[in-house]
């Protein structure tokens, strides 16, 4: 990633927590293809944020990994056809310790803000990769 990808996602992040917490208050449904600048910032940073937390698990790309076996390119058509947000944040931002997320949440959480506004951002980041996943579904 280079400097410019990097601070064009920075400033888009406000924005996309507001509309993360909407997302995840209203259940809305994302648009299925990225289009947009702001889409495409939020995809290359979602897709940053995936390779960093995710892919210790879950393999290159969403393609099944070392200990997640299912395929995250499938994601949405797994998911009756449209990105389930709310179950999205749900699955990730799970803290019961006998999840198999609750370590990588613990550690966005960490690598954000901390305090009060640690939830807030952790999410925004989790909703980021939300992105980048629905822009490599399957066709
Ligand atoms: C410690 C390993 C681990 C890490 C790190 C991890 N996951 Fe998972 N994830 C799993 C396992 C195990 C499952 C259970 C399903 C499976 O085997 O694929 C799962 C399931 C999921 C599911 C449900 C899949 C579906 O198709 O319904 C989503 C969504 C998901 N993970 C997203 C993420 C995201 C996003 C990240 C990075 C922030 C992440 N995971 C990091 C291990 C992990």
């Amino acid at each position: 990633m280079n400097d410019r990808t990097v601070s064009r996602s920075r400033s888009t992040t406000s924005a996309w927590l507001a509309l993360a917490a909407l997302v995840a208050g209203l259940g809305v449904s994302l648009p299925v293809r990225a289009d947009d600048d702001i889409e495409r910032a939020l995809v290359e940073g979602g897709k940053a944020r995936y390779a960093q937390y995710c892919t210790s698990c879950h393999g290159e790309a969403g393609a099944p990994g070392s200990k997640a076996t299912l395929d995250l390119r499938s994601y949405v058509a797994r998911h009756g056809g449209k990105f389930p947000a709310a179950d999205w944040l749900a699955v990730i931002a799970d803290t019961r310790p006998a999840s198999v997320h609750a370590e990588v949440w613990q550690r966005i959480r960490a690598d954000n803000t901390g305090g009060t506004a640690a939830d807030a951002a952790a999410r925004g980041t989790v909703g980021q990769i939300a992105r980048y996943v629905n822009s490599i579904q399957a066709k």
